[in-house]
């Protein structure tokens, strides 16, 4: 019988410094898009695809995550006794069920293959979700709910990827495709951070993963990639040919939180969607965008 995808790992071990100095102690994953954190995006996404459990790959000073998702007792009480019940809804959004958070140490930042790795006893030996919480996805199902319907398909690892210029593969890990037009496409090969004359495809993986336990063993081996870093990429790309390895095109929206631009965009974008906000948004917008 095939496992269900139960768990998802959250790498949030990084410092951030894009975005210094607002995350001199604050963790870049707590910056609001709007009024709600970025991590909050993540986890509501993997929350609406039957995700119950949630592993945090922390670094220092991260501990403000697993607060978020706490129970505010004093905030609660405060708000009851004021009869704010409609944002006591909204607080309460946040709070998880008890136990369904998790969270290890990354004592040294020696990249994404390496955080996720820290979570292997935490996973055990099912297929897991990896997000990217930097990564705002918006779409209707939901990314991570068309890998999960992807994965339960193929059995397999499924990865998700979406056309980017030419240009910009050298940001990316490329997945190198056989013939086809998608949405699912059989993996041949990936690579990490390719310069654009050396980039396979310009399929980019974009920070949503279903992966099968067997990675778990190929990051075990620690080798270094691309910057000198243990990459998530050469891992997944060590299970190409021996077992099931697809990359799912997404079609929705996507935002990259981690980039502050990428992130003003996504602030805008859902700012001018809001009932409440949207219309006071467009009557200033004009004065800016010269
Ligand atoms: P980024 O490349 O965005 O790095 O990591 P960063 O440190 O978070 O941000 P900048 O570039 O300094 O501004 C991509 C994702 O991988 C995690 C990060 O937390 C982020 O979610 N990550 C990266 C780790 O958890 N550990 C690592 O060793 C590297």
């Amino acid at each position: 019988m095939r496992r269900r995808v139960r768990t998802a790992v959250l790498p949030v071990a990084g410092l951030g410094t894009r975005f210094l100095p607002a995350t001199k102690v604050m963790p870049k994953e707590m910056l609001p898009v709007v009024d709600k954190p970025i991590i909050q995006y993540a986890i509501e996404e993997a929350r609406s695809a039957g995700i119950e459990r949630f592993v945090f790959v922390n670094g220092r000073g991260k501990s403000m995550l697993e607060d978020h998702f706490d129970m505010a007792y004093e905030l609660n009480a405060a708000l009851r006794a004021r009869d704010k019940m409609d944002l006591l809804k909204v607080a309460d959004a946040a709070t998880l069920p008890p136990g369904a958070i998790s969270s290890v140490r990354q004592q040294e930042p020696l990249g994404l293959g390496h955080a996720v790795w820290c979570a292997r006893d935490l996973v055990g030996d099912e297929p897991f979700a990896v997000m990217l919480p930097d990564e705002l996805t918006l779409s209707e199902p939901s990314c991570m709910a068309g890998l999960i319907g992807a994965h339960e398909q193929t059995g397999g690892n499924v990865i998700s990827v979406m056309d980017v210029p030419r240009e910009h593969t050298s940001r990316y890990g490329i997945l190198d495709t056989g013939d086809g037009e998608g949405p699912l496409f059989e993996a041949k090969g990936m690579v990490e951070k390719p310069s654009p004359d050396k980039a396979p495809s310009t399929l980019a993986i974009i920070g949503r993963y279903v992966l099968l336990p067997e990675v778990f063993e190929h990051l075990a081996r620690k080798e270094r990639g691309a910057g000198g870093e243990i990459q998530l990429t050469d891992g997944m790309a060590r299970m190409i040919g021996q077992k099931p390895f697809h990359g799912l095109r997404f079609e929705g929206r996507r935002f990259d939180c981690g980039d502050k631009a990428g992130w003003l965009e996504a602030n805008l974008a859902l700012a001018l969607e809001r009932p409440d906000l949207g219309d006071s948004v467009r009557s200033f917008l004009p004065r800016y965008a010269r």
